[in-house]
Parts: structure tokens; C-alpha cells; sequence
């Protein structure tokens, strides 16, 4: 805890183009954040590169996904907004973290288990300890709150307990963190297989709705999402393409599901359709507006980066040498 103030620290990878799902499941989570908590949000260079990433565009899409970060309404004057590359810190308080996570915990990642069969051609240490460096990220701004989808709920409940079991050998070290993922919106379905989760490396792009795309193309994407041979728009299970939509149309309303079969009673698939497309391109709209003149402006990009980068290792670096300290690593004189 920082002077009292509860913190709230969260990721997200520059490794393809933001999805609706990464928008709903968290980034416009986040901002509800910072009146309230200390709040970091980092753009984690170092995670993305556990997969294979071409120099040229990992650069780009760390500019954008900082962009996106304050499209998406985060004031970088009451955020720290930050990429992770730029506080080294990260990566070596991740090491010693490394010494206190076990590798039958890590073995039992769903994600490390997808991504290896995914990238069978490069399993390499990094993507096996990932969710190591992810602790670190978290622990070394003695977070209390981690705003994410339900797929990285995994990882944040191994930090909590790598977090218990480095204060356990030494008393006080970290705030153990909570996971904070909200109820709708929490897992985003890709359109063209809906039992699968909606990803930014989904090579189908008619499965993912990118937050930047067009309207036309939002509306498209959504009039070709498959559903079921059923025609009523009702919530229920076996539906899961209906069920997502649903699940997008009251993120984007605020409405619940029984006022959504009201609403929709007696109309086809196809008119529901056309109102998820209308109600989420009428919310991205104005997030692409906004990350088109912010992303014309590159330098105003670089100073927020080296502004927040600046705060971000402030903080950082104090745990990083709390726990240098407890462990019994000599001070550089
Ligand atoms: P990443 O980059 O895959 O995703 C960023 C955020 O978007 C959420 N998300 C989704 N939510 C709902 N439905 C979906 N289909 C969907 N897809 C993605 C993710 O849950 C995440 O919150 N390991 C993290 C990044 C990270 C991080 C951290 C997060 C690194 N360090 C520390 C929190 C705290 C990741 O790969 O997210």
C-alpha cells in the first residue's frame, strides 16, 4: 500500500490487434479504478515475447495498445500508464520469484498447456514461467487489485500464492492481491466458434471484433456470428452463440438478459444481430476516434510512456529492494 491508498495494477500484451473481448473483460473495466486506487496499467512487452513477434510490429502495437489504454478513457494524468520493458525491475524481481515457484505450479497452467500445443515448435522457458514474470508484475506495486477476464484468473491465483509463500519465509513482503473480474463480460466468445474464448490471435478475423475495427465491418462480423437452428433469442444453455451475443448486447446496454428477451420477443436472429452490431459500433466509435489523433501525435505517446515509466519504477524499484534486502543480497555500495 502506497501513503494508505489501495493500488490496482493490470496487463495487457501487445501481441495483435485488442479484441472486444480484451475491451469488455478489462480495459474499460479499468478506469472505474482510478478515483478510488492507485492505479498502473502496463503494456507488457516482455510477455508477448514468449511467442515468436516481429520487431516492427511488437513496436507498433506497444504504441497502440498505450494509445488504446487512454482512448478507453485513462487519464494518464491519474494512471500510471507504462510499458514493462522500460522498468527492469520486472524482469529481476521475476527471477527471484522464479526461486519460490514450484514447477509442478507452473506445469499446471491451463494457458502454458494451450499455448504448447499451439506453438509446439517453440516451447520455450519463457512462456513455461510467464505467469511468474506476471507475479511480478503485481507484487512489486504491493497490488491489491487486479481488474482481468476470467482466463488470467489462473495466473493471478498463483501469484497470490507465490506471494503467501515469499511472506511466509519473510513476514510483510507483499500485498497479496485479489483478482477483480467482472461478472459481465468476463469471457467474450469468438463469433465463428462459440465455445471457444474470443482471442486477438484467432486467425479467423470473422471470429474477433477488433476494437479498432469500422462500423460496416462490426456490423458485418456480427451478421455472420454463427448461432443455432433455434430462432428464439433467449438465454439458455446449448446456446452459445445466442448466449454470447446476449452477453455482448447487455455489456454494451446495461441491460439484463430477461429485459433482452423482452426486447427481442417475437423478432428473428437477424434483427438481434443487427442490434449488436449497431450498439457496439455506436460504443467504439468514439475509442477509435480518439486513438486515431492520439496515435498522429507520437510524441505526446513517448512522454506519457517515459512519464509513467519514471513512476512506475519509482515504486517498484522500493520493493525490488525490500526484498533484495530480506534475502540477504548486498547492497551495491
Ligand atoms: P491479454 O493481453 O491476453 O488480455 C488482456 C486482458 O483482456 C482479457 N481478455 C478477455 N476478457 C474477456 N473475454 C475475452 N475473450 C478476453 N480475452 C482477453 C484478459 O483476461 C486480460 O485481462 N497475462 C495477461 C497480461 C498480464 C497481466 C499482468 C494482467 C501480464 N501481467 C498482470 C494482469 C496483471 C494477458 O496475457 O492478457
Amino acid at each position: 500500500m502506497l501513503n494508505d491508498q489501495k493500488v490496482c495494477f493490470s496487463g495487457v500484451q501487445p501481441s495483435g490487434n485488442l479484441t472486444i473481448g480484451n475491451y469488455l473483460g478489462a480495459l474499460r473495466n479499468f478506469s472505474a479504478y482510478s478515483e478510488a486506487y492507485k492505479c498502473f496499467y502496463c503494456v507488457v512487452d516482455e510477455h508477448a515475447i514468449t511467442v515468436r513477434q516481429e520487431p516492427a510490429e511488437l513496436r507498433r502495437r506497444t504504441f497502440e495498445t498505450l494509445a488504446l489504454y487512454i482512448a478507453c478513457g485513462l487519464d494518464p494524468d491519474k494512471n500510471t500508464l507504462y510499458v514493462q520493458s522500460h522498468v527492469p525491475a520486472h524482469a529481476e524481481l521475476a527471477w527471484i520469484l522464479n526461486c519460490f515457484t514450484m514447477f509442478g505450479e507452473l506445469s499446471r497452467m491451463t494457458q502454458f498447456k494451450d499455448k504448447s500445443a499451439r506453438h509446439a515448435d517453440n516451447i520455450n522457458a519463457g512462456l513455461f514461467t510467464y505467469p511468474v514474470l506476471m507475479a511480478s508484475d503485481i507484487l512489486l506495486y504491493q497490488t491489491d487489485v487486479v481488474p482481468v477476464g476470467v482466463d488470467q484468473k489462473q495466473h493471478v491465483e498463483l501469484c497470490r500464492d507465490v506471494a503467501e509463500r515469499f511472506n511466509q519465509v519473510f513476514p510483510g513482503t507483499f500485498t497479496v492481491p485479489q483478482p477483480m473480474i467482472a461478472e459481465n463480460g468476463k469471457k467474450i466468445m469468438s463469433l465463428a466458434e462459440p465455445a471457444k474464448k474470443m482471442s486477438k490471435s484467432d486467425e479467423n478475423p470473422n471470429a474477433v471484433v477488433y476494437i479498432l475495427d469500422d462500423r460496416d465491418t462490426i456490423i458485418r462480423k456480427f451478421r455472420r456470428a454463427v448461432t443455432d437452428s433455434d430462432t428464439v433469442v433467449r438465454f439458455a444453455e446449448g446456446k452459445d452463440g445466442i448466449n454470447n451475443l446476449m452477453t455482448i448486447y447487455a455489456c454494451f446496454t446495461g441491460k439484463t438478459m430477461e429485459e433482452i428477451e423482452r426486447e427481442f420477443a417475437g423478432k428473428g436472429y437477424g434483427d438481434f444481430k443487427a442490434a449488436v452490431g449497431e450498439v457496439t459500433a455506436d460504443a467504439l466509435t468514439p475509442v477509435r476516434t480518439r486513438f486515431g489523433e492520439l496515435l498522429a501525435d507520437k510524441a505526446y505517446l513517448e512522454a506519457q510512456m517515459k512519464k509513467g515509466a519514471d513512476e512506475a519504477a519509482y515504486v517498484a524499484r522500493r520493493t525490488l529492494s525490500k526484498v533484495q534486502k530480506k534475502l540477504g543480497f548486498v547492497p551495491r555500495a
